[in-house]
């Protein structure tokens, strides 16, 4: 085909120059139309063979949420399909993720009681450690991963203590109500330790305190939890998309919001600073969270830091809105997830931690 960089326009009087140009172009436009990008989309088989990214159920890690004292499931209003869980019911969906290849569960626990300092999160009897033992004995061989973090077992929903609740009151120079961070630290080591006592073999921190994987690398060492792994939620933006989960885990802040320790959406090189920082500290897996919103986040830090594994966390609004959207007709839900999923991996994760898994196993194994 002629393209019109060969037409005859050119005026004979130009330099001699031209005419071989003209014969370069000619060449080329030859050379150019016997590439056809189609030929290799042509069939299923072929588009297989080519496929640059794969998803497949050995990627997904499937959050759960335990509730303290319920004795039936309790729906979550807004992210369809997900329910609070007891420990025992935990241990039921866990054994399902089994059977359908997922390699590991996240849980999150919602004690019965709520106060300053979040008792219950480390009691070796609170909701999280009965779920981790429920689940060990049940299927030993799935991977237990915990969230380290106080904003659900608090009553003012922070993700740690303030800055009101010592006497005398320490820091005259922070307002009240700020989040302390070393203080914080001390209550994380404890969370750490009463889940890897229980056997969860990795522990996430999600607080985006400083120091916090630090803090607890050395607790579990001095404890003799050499083998628990840390998996850091590195980079974790103060997101508008974690929404449902609050409901979910009942863990919304009641005055005040998180960005004096969640991270700008706008920044990111402020993101390699911080993998950077956990790298050091001794995370084993870094994390970027939310996914979908960030994915030029998640491809720096796997470029940046290839020889650490990435998790990216698919939150619970960027699966309400696509279940919204499925229920309203608007789209094919399961097929739009498909594709996220697909994206977050193309982006550079190797893990991804999403309310989906169930159901995206069942499809890729359909599919296989
Ligand atoms: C904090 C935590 C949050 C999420 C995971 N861990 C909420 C927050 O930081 O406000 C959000 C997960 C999601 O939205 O799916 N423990």
């Amino acid at each position: 085909m002629p393209n019109s960089r060969d037409s005859e326009s050119h005026p004979r009087s130009q330099a001699a120059g031209q005419t071989e140009q003209r014969a370069h172009d000619r060449s080329e436009s030859a050379a150019l139309s016997s590439h056809r990008p189609r030929r290799l989309r042509r069939t299923p088989g072929i588009r297989r063979m080519v496929r640059e990214t794969q998803l497949a159920v050995d990627h997904l890690i499937y959050p759960l949420f335990v509730e303290a004292g319920i004795s039936e499931a309790r729906p979550i209003d807004s992210m369809p399909g997900v329910s609070r869980l007891s420990p025992a019911m935990a241990a039921e969906a866990a054994a399902r993720a089994h059977k359908l290849g997922i390699p590991a569960v996240l849980l999150f626990g919602i004690p019965q009681q709520k106060d300053a300092l979040g008792g219950e999160s480390f009691a070796a009897d609170g909701v999280v450690q009965q779920a981790v033992r429920a689940i060990k004995d049940r299927v030993p061989e799935l991977v237990v991963i915990t969230d380290v973090c106080l904003c659900e077992y608090t009553d003012h929903g922070h993700c740690g203590l303030l800055n009101k609740e010592r006497e005398p009151h320490p820091y005259a120079t922070l307002p009240n109500d700020y989040l302390l961070n070393d203080e914080t630290l001390t209550i994380l080591q404890q969370i750490a330790l009463s889940h890897a006592g229980a056997g969860a073999e990795i522990v996430a921190p999600s607080g985006m305190i400083d120091r916090m994987v630090g803090a607890i690398r050395t607790a579990l060492d001095e404890q003799g939890f050499t083998e628990c792994s840390i998996m850091s939620y590195a980079i974790k933006y103060a997101s508008a998309f974690y929404g449902p989960f609050r409901e979910a885990a009942d863990g919304a802040p009641q005055f005040g919001d998180r960005r004096t320790h969640q991270m700008d959406p706008a920044n990111a090189r402020e993101a390699v600073r911080e993998a950077e920082l956990d790298r050091r500290e001794g995370a084993d897996l870094l994390m970027v969270k939310p996914a979908l919103a960030y994915l030029d986040v998640i491809y720096r830090i796997k470029t940046e830091f290839p020889e650490l594994p990435l998790a990216a966390y698919n939150v619970s609004g960027e699966f309400s809105m696509l279940r919204a959207a499925g229920d309203a007709g608007y789209l094919d839900a399961a097929a739009a997830q498909w594709e996220v999923l697909t994206a977050i991996r193309r982006a550079g994760a190797d893990l991804i931690i999403t309310y989906a898994a169930p159901e995206i196993a069942e499809l890729l194994d359909a599919h296989a």
